[in-house]
């Protein structure tokens, strides 16, 4: 099932184009990293499916209701965590989480309290105020306060900024963890080593436009005109010599050389390091990562 289907989704802020015509679906149970430059239309494009602003023109369906005439019933099955939105800091956590649990009117509600905060490991800091809590334990806070209506549909928008490794690592757990129990995620962040991790697919906006969408795996091979090869062999200096012709550059290490190279001289770099009488051990492709594709589709503009 497609959890969102938009079609030509558009919204102007007076002259500009936040974003112009957007199409997009994102099945059940995805993790979708929405990536894009600053400015390119990400959070726009999450506070209309939240609901938060409206759209100009085009269609949109969100858990399978039309996003018009059923936004009560669309709204109860989804939430968000962003990383600038604040929390009410004279609140301790358990109020806080009961203020929302109120709001939402959740059934069992302090049970579910307790749920959430067994969920996000803050169950020992429920009658501290949220003040006196580190970024990341706030974070947590609204991690919580996100899952207190076991959204279908969760939307995190830089979840991870300004957070340290270690935080960062347990809310990435979190969110794994949550799009394996069949939560569909929608991410966006600006750490492309997370999105990598996390995501089962991604779409990159760039001025309000999608440009591409994908698996990660497909982000990556497109950008593979021009690859690196890791090559190890008896005698790299002597091999590195043959293959120099075909490669835009070779970089020794050891008894490794890696040679970045287009594509199609792929086949001639493996022969002639055979010819050259080295003895190859093994011949492999770098992958690039998420990043270094993503430079590059944004740089092509
Ligand atoms: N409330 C607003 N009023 C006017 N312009 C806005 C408003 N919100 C966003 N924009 C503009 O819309 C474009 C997209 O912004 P935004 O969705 O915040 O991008 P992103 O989240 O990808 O950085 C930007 O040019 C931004 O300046
Ligand atoms: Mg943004």
């Amino acid at each position: 099932m497609n959890v969102i289907e938009l079609s030509g989704v558009s919204k102007h802020f007076g002259k500009i184009k936040a974003l112009d015509k957007v199409s997009l679906t994102i099945k059940e149970g995805e993790i979708l990293g929405l990536l894009g430059p600053n400015g390119a239309g990400k959070t726009t494009l999450i506070s209309i499916m939240m609901g938060l602003l409206s759209r100009n023109d085009g269609k949109m369906t969100i858990l399978g209701k039309n996003a018009d005439t059923s936004w009560k019933d669309i709204k109860k099955n989804m939430n968000i965590v962003s990383g600038f939105s604040g929390v009410h800091p004279s609140m301790r956590v358990d109020e806080f989480l009961r203020y929302y649990a109120l709001l939402y009117d959740i059934p069992k509600r302090e049970q579910r309290m307790k749920e959430v905060m067994a969920l996000t490991n803050i169950s020992d800091k429920k009658t501290q105020q949220v003040r006196d809590l580190s970024a990341g334990y706030t974070q947590r806070v609204l991690f919580a306060k996100a899952l207190l209506n076991k959204p279908k549909l969760l939307f995190l928008d830089e979840p991870t900024v300004g957070l340290d490794v270690e935080i960062g690592l347990k809310i990435k757990a979190l969110v794994k963890r949550l799009g394996q129990e069949g939560t569909t995620i929608i991410f966006t962040s600006h750490n492309l080593h997370e999105v990598e991790e996390i995501c089962t697919a991604i779409t990159l906006i760039m001025n309000g436009r999608i440009k591409k969408s994908g698996t990660v795996a497909e982000f990556k091979k497109r950008s593979h005109k021009f690859m690196t090869l890791e090559i190890t062999c008896l005698d790299v200096q002597k091999a590195a010599q043959k293959v120099k012709k075909y490669a835009k550059d070779v970089r020794i290490d050891g008894g490794t050389m890696y040679v970045d190279t287009d594509e199609k001289n792929q086949q001639a770099i493996l022969d002639a390091v055979i010819k050259s009488g080295s003895k190859l051990h093994s011949f492999a492709i770098v992958e690039p990562t998420l990043e270094e594709a993503f430079l590059e589709l944004v740089r092509k503009r």
